[in-house]
């Protein structure tokens, strides 16, 4: 009978909370922590999450490479691709370790963001500008893999799997150290290259840019 409370419901500022009050009894056991079970659960939905993530990385990497003008960003780029081929290795490691198969499920965020560095590609031009596309956009997808990383880590740290955590915290080191290469490819390579040669004739532009930048 409990449960009618929140049918017969008291006002329009309850009225969003009665969906949640319909599992209450699911959330009154989770509502002084989790069972191990349920957390494990979720973190074979973020494993899953991440390794379709960094598969589909492997296919976006050499599209930017390709796109790519500075030297810098390309190295980067490649040194990147070829860490992310080894974390694909890791992950695959970690469902080694809890017994599970191997299974990617689509990640819609990282599908999102791919398509977004995508469409920087299309509209940029090249040169410094399509650098600079290109360097938001891969940072904008290290960040989503560092908060990733980061949950998977805690969770595999709260569970009291050690060999995973430990597994998960290179990963994530990894990729903070990537985020920390684009952003000095950012300040050093792409900067230079739009002043670099362009002293005098192209001020006009260097003005329009700021101009954009400022909107
Ligand atoms: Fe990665
Ligand atoms: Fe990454």
């Amino acid at each position: 009978m409990a449960n009618t409370k929140s049918k017969s419901g008291n006002g329009s500022k309850r009225s969003g909370k009665s969906k949640s009050n319909a599992n209450g009894s699911q959330k009154e056991t989770s509502g002084n922590g989790m069972q191990p079970s349920q957390l494990m659960q979720l973190f074979e939905e973020e494993l899953k999450d991440i390794y379709w993530a960094e598969k589909a990385l492997t296919k976006a990497i050499p599209k930017m490479v390709k796109n790519a003008t500075s030297a810098e960003l390309i190295e980067a780029l490649e040194n990147h691709l070829t860490e992310t081929e080894g974390q694909i290795k890791r992950v695959e490691q970690v469902f080694e370790i809890i017994g599970e198969k191997a299974t990617a499920k689509k990640c819609e965020a990282m599908e999102g963001l791919l398509k977004e560095a995508e469409a920087i590609m299309e509209e940029c031009e090249e040169g410094a500008m399509c650098d600079a596309g290109i360097i938001a956009a891969s940072q904008k997808i290290e960040h989503y893999e560092i908060a990733s990383y980061g949950t998977l880590r805690q969770f595999a740290q709260t569970l009291g799997l050690d060999d995973v955590a430990e597994l998960l915290q290179t990963i994530l080191d990894e990729e903070k150290a990537a985020d920390q290469k684009l952003t000095e490819v950012a300040i050093t390579a792409v900067n230079l290259e739009a002043h670099e040669g362009e002293e005098e004739g192209e001020e006009e532009e260097e003005t329009e840019l700021e101009t954009r930048s400022k909107r």
